[in-house]
């Protein structure tokens, strides 16, 4: 036996003593998961979650690089980690801090250089590694830093989640990316792009619905290019793992997130026409709405082929509430490039979308372009273009006003006697309702768009589940 107090809680079955984790996530969904699968990792070895700082034992600060100044961002949140650690610290309670994720995996070296306090510093495909890691360091070895791309795969490792998610969980099917547009860094940060066996997938949802869980949502960078080695040997595609997963009892939804337009299939489409499950929303970026920019960004399509897709997409499922990413500003956008955007913006209309002004990433090919975008010049065109996809999102959500929709409850509302979840198309729906019918999906009227979230009434005979 070796003699720190960390191994001592991984060795004994009798008296594993309680320890606190405190994690804080940025980034994507699949940040989500990977923290979770985190928790999941260090809980047979006594680390329960806290949501004080102060009282953690281990500290993960779970990082995202894909914009704006992230490695700076992640120095000023390690300085207030780094307090709380000399705090505790000094009251005699040894404190680990772990910095994971995208900027662990890009600035790994500069990390511990500058903030020598860190102990532990590991990429998105290495935290399987976790529990190791800390007893590495328990046993005083120094720093860790695991950012290879190993050949084995995470997911072989990770156990079962054993503790109910709630309602809704996010369940990463594919990692990587092997697209590399001009102005994204997750190709570096994630590496290549992998599909997990369908095998893996379902066995995790299946574990997932038997903890209560109805939605889940598929994750990938490309998630709609996915094709998993198959039970039957075969490479299966998002299409026959989504209606896989339909037969788990106690599934009611399934959603995915991220899709690329090259790789919207035609028989996805008409899965959201034909598989009850697969909810009426799709998150398609398409980053700018001229053809020029759209080449340079490297994306492989233009814009006609966009506007293709999504014609089919609303012929299939005419009541598809749509989401897109948008880039303001990538290097050699003219005023003419960006109108093409906006045009596009009106030609579709969007339930809801997230835009970004470009932002120069290290080692990717528009970073070193010489035409950067005036900053005046990007914020301008972000103003116009978030004012349009705001009144689009308010009057989709306007136009539900009336209509009788499912609401998958999945939480107590704000005021008493409130219930609330979220519709098909992914808004947030409040109702007058019991408890006990969350985790449930119910007909709801909507009656009311406010701000933030619609406001319904139960459709009493009709309560579905
Ligand atoms: N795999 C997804 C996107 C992942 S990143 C896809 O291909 O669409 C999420 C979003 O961040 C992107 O869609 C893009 O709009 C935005 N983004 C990525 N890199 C960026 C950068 N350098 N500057 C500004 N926005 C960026
Ligand atoms: Fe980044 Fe492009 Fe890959 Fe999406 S498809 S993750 S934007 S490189
Ligand atoms: Fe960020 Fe990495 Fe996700 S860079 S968006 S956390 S894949």
């Amino acid at each position: 036996m070796v003699d720190t107090s960390f191994t001592h809680i991984a060795h004994s079955t009798q008296t594993i003593q309680q320890r606190y984790l405190h994690v804080i996530t940025w980034g994507c969904q699949m940040n989500v998961y990977d923290s979770n699968r985190m928790v999941d990792l260090l809980r047979p070895l006594g680390y329960k979650v806290t949501d004080e700082a102060e009282k953690a034992d281990v500290l993960i600060l779970n990082t995202c690089h894909i914009r704006d100044k992230a490695t700076e961002k992640v120095f000023s949140e390690l300085g207030r980690l780094r307090q709380i650690k000399e705090y505790r610290e000094d009251q005699g309670n040894p404190t680990l801090i772990a910095v994971a994720g995208c900027v662990a995996q890009a600035e790994g070296e500069i990390i511990l250089k500058r903030a020598p306090y860190v102990d532990i510093v590991f990429g998105p495909q290495t935290y399987h590694r976790l529990p190791k890691m800390i007893l590495d360091v328990a046993r005083k070895s120094g720093n860790v830093i695991e950012t290879d791309f190993p050949t084995e795969s995470k997911f072989d490792f990770l156990p079962a989640p054993d503790e109910s998610q709630g309602y809704t969980a996010f369940l990463t099917i594919q990692e990587g990316c092997d697209k590399f547009c001009s102005f994204c860094v997750v190709p570096y940060t994630r590496g290549a792009e992998e599909s997990r066996p369908v095998q893996a997938i379902v066995d995790e949802a299946t574990h997932l619905c038997s903890l209560g869980v109805k939605e889940i949502s598929l994750l990938g960078q490309n998630v709609n290019a996915y094709h998993g080695q198959g039970p039957d040997g075969n490479i299966w595609d998002l299409v026959k793992l989504a209606e896989k997963l339909s037969t788990i009892p106690g599934l009611l939804r399934i959603r995915y997130t991220t899709s690329h337009p090259n790789d919207m299939s035609d028989s996805l489409i008409a899965a959201h026409r034909d598989l009850p499950t697969l909810m009426p929303f799709l998150h398609l970026p398409v980053q700018s709405g001229s053809d020029r920019i759209l080449k340079s960004m490297n994306r492989g399509h233009t814009v006609s082929e966009y506007y293709a897709i999504i014609e089919k997409l609303k012929k299939a499922r005419p009541d598809i509430a749509l989401s897109s990413d948008f880039i303001i500003g990538h290097p050699g956008e003219t005023n003419e490039d960006f109108k093409a955007t906006m045009k596009l913006v009106q030609d579709i209309t969007f339930a809801q979308a997230f835009s970004f002004k470009y932002s120069p990433r290290p080692g990717t090919s528009a970073a070193v372009s010489m035409n950067q975008i005036a900053e005046p010049e990007k914020d301008a065109r972000l103003q116009e273009l978030q004012a349009v996809l705001k009144d689009q999102q308010t009057q989709f959500n306007k136009d539900t006003v009336g209509r009788k929709i499912p609401i998958l409850f999945t939480h107590k509302g704000r005021k008493e006697g409130q219930i609330a979840g979220k519709s098909p198309y992914l808004q947030a729906v409040h109702a007058q309702g019991n408890d006990s019918l969350i985790g449930q999906e119910c007909m709801v009227e909507i009656d009311e768009c406010l701000t933030f979230s619609l406001s319904g009434s139960l459709v009493k005979e009709s309560t579905s589940h």
